[in-house]
């Protein structure tokens, strides 16, 4: 562990350029530097390095980031490992943080594993390539399921040989401790003091964590014999948890993230095939139920997903099984039933991409209506399993977060099963209301249980800092509408609701802003005790979700605004030191410049015009140094949060800054730096902020009103004049809301 203040030096002193630099040939151009990116085979520069941002991004395969991220996927090294990196190029001293023994034991323990794995992982497919048998057995295996030399490579698969104990062997040879060895799961203790392998004689399947490490192997029998396991896999362990990994994610992340949407299969054959025939964007599930773990993971890079399985009666009973948590989670669920006896990898091999692409369009449903039609011809004309078959759907339908998704499948279901749409829903609203219960308990016990975690390793459970320390709104499951007059602002619950695409947009938006201009200065703002200060883009977004009682509905924009918001306070004070710095070097300038003009000065003037050309020329000087101070102190605070979150030491919140601080780095071609004006959007943040604010306002507001609307259409005649009311009014704000628009451009000082 590196001790917080030594972490702190690293960042600031890294230099993005000079980092880069030690592996990339880099060219200036313009404000950026240009080089071939390290990370694909790149023939023309595409690999962009920004000093002012302390980023760096390729534009065609998108890799990219802060100097740490850069060292950690170059060097293939953890966060800490890539600190230590950056400590050792500038000789900085690392402090280390006390480590409980615990700790200690488990930081090594960790990264000893994970070593050992990759040494196996190359072991595995060099046996694969390099021996006769591995070549014969392994090689022949793969080839005639039609994995090619490229497939094979990128999933690394390799070949573990059928003796007793040859991998022990050759791991205890190059110094690994047998210990390890069991520990990691890849060899078994026999009780004589030896070891043999756990994979013998199996064709082996890497399974990476979402950076590419080798956590954990899938290792498949290549013998007929139904007494043997088809596979066989690594055994939990520090370093590998069944329930937060999936398989082929590290591989398909960029395509999820492009197609913004990812298909699961089952097993590691269909994710390869798949993957080999060109669908990219898929993953799986590895034989069981989806986890939390697992969701969280998906939906760092999409809210679709499409569920594949084998169209026989028990691949169609699995699908349905395993989809609950999916629904739980708000992610927009898909099914493709693939024709029976099929599975997605003898699909796509028996198949042409185009006919693939044919298929999916004609065959891919929605979950809800595939699950009900399922249900309903099981059921047949059996009264009582035609009631089991509508309650099994309508428990689906009630897991869903969104009321207006909620809604329409009550409707379709009602007519699906010929069933009054009231009754449906009453029926939803009473399964949902005992999912809250149930949800409420276990979020408790989680909470009973973090804490008393927090309180035994002494630590603070992190507190979160507003301006008034105002308590982060609290964020129901649920939105129940509120009937009579609306106290707080009518944001405010559709804010807490949980949201649909239209609002995540907005979200996203926001959050980009202040990524990367959270401390740039907006405007001079009157405060409420009437004084007027100098705000920044994150304050002023910050106040405006406050009016409202808004917040981020996504949990990973809001854990990275709360974290913004603890910098507002060593932001003041760094920007405080700065100028000190700043302003010294300011004034040598002008005593250098000043100087040099001297020299130059022509001696025939009289006394009065050399005094005149002097004032002229140490009013230039001044006028220049205060452009320069100006330029210094926006590049300072648009380059301060960005570098603190794209080098924080929480994947989630580091990944997502860097992507949001590279998206909007511009790309250009030779052309366009030569004749085209780039207008920056950071001169531009006095209207671009407000009105990102006001579309998200509008689009919660939409959201709010389709809501009001949709429970008028199904009100009793008592609701429905404090409901009209209800939706008159939202019309009354979202008008005054498009008024104000217009004026809600800030003006700078
Ligand atoms: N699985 C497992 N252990 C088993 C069987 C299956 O862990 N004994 C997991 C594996 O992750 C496997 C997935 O369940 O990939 C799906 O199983 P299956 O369809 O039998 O495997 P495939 O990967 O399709 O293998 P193949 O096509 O080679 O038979
Ligand atoms: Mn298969």
């Amino acid at each position: 562990m590196i001790d917080h203040n030594t972490v702190q030096q690293i960042l600031d002193t890294a230099d993005i350029v000079d980092v880069v630099s030690d592996f990339v040939a880099l060219k200036r151009r313009g404000a950026n530097w240009i080089g071939l990116c390290p990370f694909h085979n790149d023939r023309r520069p595409s690999f962009y390095v920004s000093r002012a941002k302390g980023i760096c991004k390729c534009f065609a395969c998108g890799e990219g980031g802060s100097a740490v991220n850069f060292i950690m996927k170059h060097e293939q090294l953890s966060y800490p490992e890539a600190l230590r990196y950056l400590a050792r190029k500038y000789h900085i001293e690392i402090q280390e943080k006390e480590l409980t023994d615990e700790e200690k034991q488990a930081q090594t323990e960790r990264e000893a594993m994970l070593m050992l794995n990759e040494w196996a992982c190359s072991y595995f497919e060099k046996q694969l390539h390099e021996t006769q048998a591995g070549q014969d057995i392994g090689l022949t295996y793969f080839k005639e399921r039609g994995f090619n030399d490229a497939t094979i490579k990128e999933f690394r698969l390799g070949y573990s040989s059928e003796g007793y104990d040859d991998f022990y062997k050759a791991a205890v040879a190059q110094g690994f401790n047998p210990q390890l060895l069991f520990d990691v799961g890849l060899c078994i203790a026999d009780g004589r003091g030896g070891g043999r392998d756990r994979f013998r004689g199996r064709v082996m399947f890497p399974i990476m964590n979402i950076a590419g490490k080798v956590i954990a192997f899938g290792g498949r029998t290549l013998k007929k014999d139904k007494d043997i396991a088809k596979y066989v896999n690594s055994p939990e362990s520090v370093i590998y948890s069944k329930r937060d990994v999936i398989y082929g994610l590290y591989q398909a992340k960029r395509e999820i993230s492009k197609a913004d949407k990812c298909f699961i299969v089952e097993g590691y054959a269909d994710v390869i095939s798949m993957h080999q025939a060109g669908f990219k964007n898929v993953i799986a599930s590895s034989g069981t139920a989806l986890t939390e773990g697992h969701i969280h993971a998906i939906r760092r890079f999409t809210n679709n997903v499409t569920e594949m399985f084998d169209g026989d009666a028990a691949g169609i009973k699995a699908a349905i099984r395993g989809v609950d948590m999916l629904l739980k989670e708000g992610l927009n669920i898909k099914v493709l039933p693939l024709p029976p006896e099929d599975d997605p990898d003898t699909f796509v091999r028996a198949h042409s991409y185009a006919e693939v692409e044919q298929y999916i369009e004609e065959n891919e449903a929605d979950f809800i209506n595939f699950k009900s039609s399922v249900v309903l011809k099981d059921a047949k004309n059996d009264p009582i399993k035609r009631t089991a078959a509508i309650t099994d759907v309508v428990k689906s339908i009630a897991l869903i977060p969104d009321e207006i998704a909620r809604m329409v499948y009550a409707k379709e279901c009602s007519n699906m099963f010929s069933m009054d749409e009231q009754a449906i829903l009453r029926q939803i609203k009473h399964y949902r209301g005992k999912y809250q219960e149930q949800w409420r308990k276990e979020r408790q016990q989680q909470q009973a249980r973090e804490q008393r975690m927090a309180a035994q390793s002494g630590e603070n459970v992190p507190q979160v800092v507003g301006p008034d320390d105002m308590p982060p709104a609290p964020l129901p499951d649920d939105f129940t509408p509120e009937v009579g007059p609306v106290e707080t602002s009518p944001l405010a619950t559709a804010a807490t609701a949980n949201v649909a695409n239209g609002v995540h947009v907005q979200e996203r938006e926001v959050i980009r802003l202040i990524v990367n201009y959270g401390m740039c200065y907006l405007a001079d703002t009157q405060y409420e005790d009437g004084s007027m200060r100098p705000t920044t883009v994150l304050e002023y977004i910050n106040n405006e979700l406050m009016l409202d009682s808004m917040s981020f509905s996504d949990q990973l924009y809001l854990r990275t605004f709360e974290i913004a918001k603890q910098y507002i306070t060593p932001f003041y004070s760094d920007l405080e030191e700065f100028k000190v710095k700043l302003e010294e070097r300011t004034r040598q300038y002008i005593a250098e410049e000043m100087a040099k003009t001297d020299d130059e000065e022509p001696e025939a003037l009289d006394s009065a015009a050399l005094i005149n050309a002097q004032e002229r020329k140490e009013k230039n000087v001044l006028a220049k140094a205060n452009v320069m101070d100006n330029n210094e102190q926006t590049e300072y605070r648009s380059g301060y949060l960005m570098k603190v979150l794209c080098s924080i030491d929480d994947d989630d919140v580091r990944q997502l800054a860097c992507d949001l601080a590279t998206d909007n780095m511009p790309q250009l071609s030779k052309i366009h730096t030569q004749y085209a004006v780039i207008v920056e959007e950071r001169d531009k943040l006095q209207s671009i902020v407000p009105e990102r604010i006001y579309n998200w306002k509008n689009a919660l507001l939409v959201m709010r009103i389709n809501e009001v609307k949709d429970q008028i259409a199904h009100a009793s005649p008592e609701q429905l004049p404090q409901l009209m009311e209800q939706l008159q009014e939202l019309y009354g704000v979202r008008h005054k809301l498009a008024a104000i628009i217009g004026d809600r451009v800030v003006n700078p000082k």
